[in-house]
């Protein structure tokens, strides 16, 4: 959501924020602009749509001279997309320009102040009110440094902003409150930017900075501040992934290639903490005692994050006869949840950086309650904030629609309720070795899921159902909790309605829905459940159902005397199942979208961090 790049140095900075902003496409925008410093001059060119069309109108960045500059998608929050409200914004008196990421609560008090005081607005945005802001202090003798600084201790909000002063030809100013801004060190020069991506073809020396950090640079050198403004050492952090991770080699999407990455994905997050029959949580610190003592477990997450969390409650609940409970982190942060030292709350997050998710860590944290976060991105707000981290071992996720983060958020479950279960004495050794030798396996399974046999055939799937207008999930357990992202997957990418629902459920209602030629996709992978499930694909088959089933290579013979067409799976412990079980629902997804001719790693209002609330 929003993208920030920012350059100074010796080449040509509109190619170089062009490229940046183009790696930031899959945080999700509707217009981009870039700002280039040339001598005194704060040269604007910015537009709605996509940045190929802002790159055409600056010739690639050619037509926009200059060594310095600030770069920005832009997701719409305050005012429709429109070039007018499209960063860079500029003061009314020319001299500040102002990209800007999060949510500027007071904007409309600001701006009535500002208005008052004579200054002119051009757009409906908040950040208008930043830049204003900011030239005020400046026009009232402060320098551009206190200017920034007495500008953000008035605006209440969310923000990374990256500014640029038309006095201070050779420097740039950045600073950050709860919305990601990272800085990256290069050789005779230096950037800002939203994600590492954007500038990783440049430099592997960066830093994150921490809220209410601030850095003043040019080509040479940078001075970075804390939030009371005092003077403080950054040390540069080498990233150690390469660029062709963030690139789509040779798949035709990132989506496509993040499917495929899954299994090394999953080994890479589960091995390193299997050992000898044994899960090894060195990286957190949660002892025996302390998760006897534990009462409930509250799950909080936002989007596909939450559904891992829905799945959660099924699994630690079973194996760990530990209260579990899911909550959207929107909802979380105003339910007023009881918490206390008994409580332990796991948050989820690809990103780390998800507004709602970050809110519900911090009133968890203010309850007293110790938190847990699950989390891809290293360095990210909730892993720095969380008592306790478990990385997901996922490589970058670019493509808004998560896959592979969400599968090793998954494995990173059943990792913790094993852990669990042997710190609490809640499973017999046998039990407990079964699951342990299931898991092992999980990456080899989602393997035999990715072949050319198994994709063809979701091809073809999709090439039967791609027209459809509603679309039902429907399963029970923890099919049903898959049901959900199956769903999520193709409303997201495909554009088409689509629920999910307990199948138990449908006759409370949904099924009033179904009618000749809707599609069901039914998943029944529990051998305990299989036959209770097919019951209902009977009763939406009698109202002209189309079937889309899916189960276990087991059932193969029995479910094609109920479905239209059906997806098999490997077996494995039912409760390990949907790891498996998301893997063709993400394809059927991907190619229903493809065949619709939808933008599948940039699905239109998607947003892939979502910074504000
Ligand atoms: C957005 C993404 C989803 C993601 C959700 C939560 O909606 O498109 O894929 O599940 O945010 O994001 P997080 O980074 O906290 O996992």
């Amino acid at each position: 959501m929003c993208g920030i790049v920012g350059y100074a140095g010796h080449e040509q900075a509109a190619p170089i924020l062009l490229d940046g902003l183009e790696k930031l496409e899959y945080r999700g925008y509707d217009s981009a602009g870039v700002c280039i410093g040339d001598g005194g001059a704060l040269r604007v060119a910015k537009a709605k749509g996509r940045l190929a069309h802002l790159s055409e109108l600056i010739d690639g960045g050619r037509s926009l001279q200059g060594t310095i500059g600030i770069g920005h998608t832009r997701w719409a929050t305050h005012g429709a997309p429109s070039d007018e409200n499209s960063h860079p914004h500029i003061a009314d008196s020319g001299k500040i320009a102002v990209v800007h990421n999060g949510i500027i609560e007071n904007y409309l008090k600001l701006k009535e102040w500002l208005v008052g005081l004579g200054k002119r607005f051009h757009s409906e945005t908040d950040t208008e009110v930043v830049a204003n802001l900011i030239e005020h202090f400046y026009d009232e003798g402060f320098d551009f440094r206190m200017s920034v600084r007495k500008a953000v201790e008035r605006i209440e909000g969310s923000y990374a902003l990256g500014i640029m002063c038309r006095d201070y030809p050779d420097t740039l100013i950045a600073v950050k409150k709860d919305s990601p801004l990272i800085f990256g060190f290069g050789d005779g020069c230096n950037y800002i930017a939203s994600d590492v991506p954007a500038i990783l073809k440049y430099t592997r020396e960066v830093c994150y900075l921490d809220d209410g950090d601030m850095v003043m640079f040019t080509a040479s050198d940078a001075h970075f501040f804390n939030g009371a403004g005092d003077p403080v050492e950054k040390r540069p952090e080498h990233i150690t992934w390469d660029t062709s991770a963030a690139e789509k080699g040779g798949y035709a999407h990132f989506m496509l290639k993040e499917i495929h990455e899954q299994p090394k994905a999953i080994r890479d997050t589960l091995s390193p903490r299997m050992k000898d029959g044994r899960v090894v949580l060195d990286d957190i610190r949660l002892t025996p005692e302390y998760l006897k003592s534990l009462s409930r477990v509250y799950v909080v997450a936002c989007g596909s994050a939450y559904y891992v969390g829905v799945q959660s409650k099924y699994i630690i609940e079973k194996l760990c006869q530990l209260p579990v409970e899911p909550v959207l982190a929107s909802e979380f942060r105003y339910a007023d949840p009881v918490l206390g030292a008994d409580t332990l709350v796991l948050i989820i997050s690809q990103s780390g950086e998800t507004a709602d998710t970050l809110a519900a860590l911090r009133e968890a944290k203010a309850r007293g309650a110790r938190t847990l976060a699950i989390v891809n991105v290293v360095g990210s707000s909730i892993a720095k904030l969380a008592d306790d981290v478990i990385y997901t071992w996922a490589g970058p996720e670019i493509a808004v629609a998560t896959t592979k983060a969400y599968s090793t958020q998954l494995a990173v479950v059943d990792l913790l309720a094993l852990y669990f279960a042997q710190c609490l004495g809640t499973l017999p050794q046998a039990r407990y070795d079964q699951l342990y030798g299931e898991l092992q396996q999980l990456p080899a399974k989602v393997e035999r899921l990715l072949t050319e046999e198994v994709i063809s055939r979701i091809q073809y799937d999709a090439s039967r159902f791609f027209n459809n207008r509603d679309v039902f999930y429907i399963g029970r357990n923890l099919d049903s909790a898959t049901c959900l992202e199956g769903s999520l997957k193709l409303k997201e990418i495909a554009y088409i309605h689509s629920e999910a629902y307990a199948a138990g459920e449908l006759k409370h209602g949904p099924i009033s829905l179904i009618e000749d030629g809707t599609l069901v996709v039914a998943i029944a992978t529990n051998p305990a459940l299989f036959d209770k499930t097919m019951s209902n694909v009977k009763e939406v088959k009698a109202r002209g159902a189309e079937v889309l089933g899916l189960t276990t290579e087991r059932f193969a013979d029995e479910i094609a005397k109920s479905v239209d067409s059906a997806i098999l799976t490997p077996e494995t412990d039912p409760l390990f199942q949907p790891n498996l079980s998301i893997v063709p629902l993400q394809c059927f997804a991907y190619y229903v979208a493809l065949m619709r001719g939808c933008d599948v790693d940039k699905p239109r209002n998607l947003a892939k961090s979502v910074t504000v609330e």
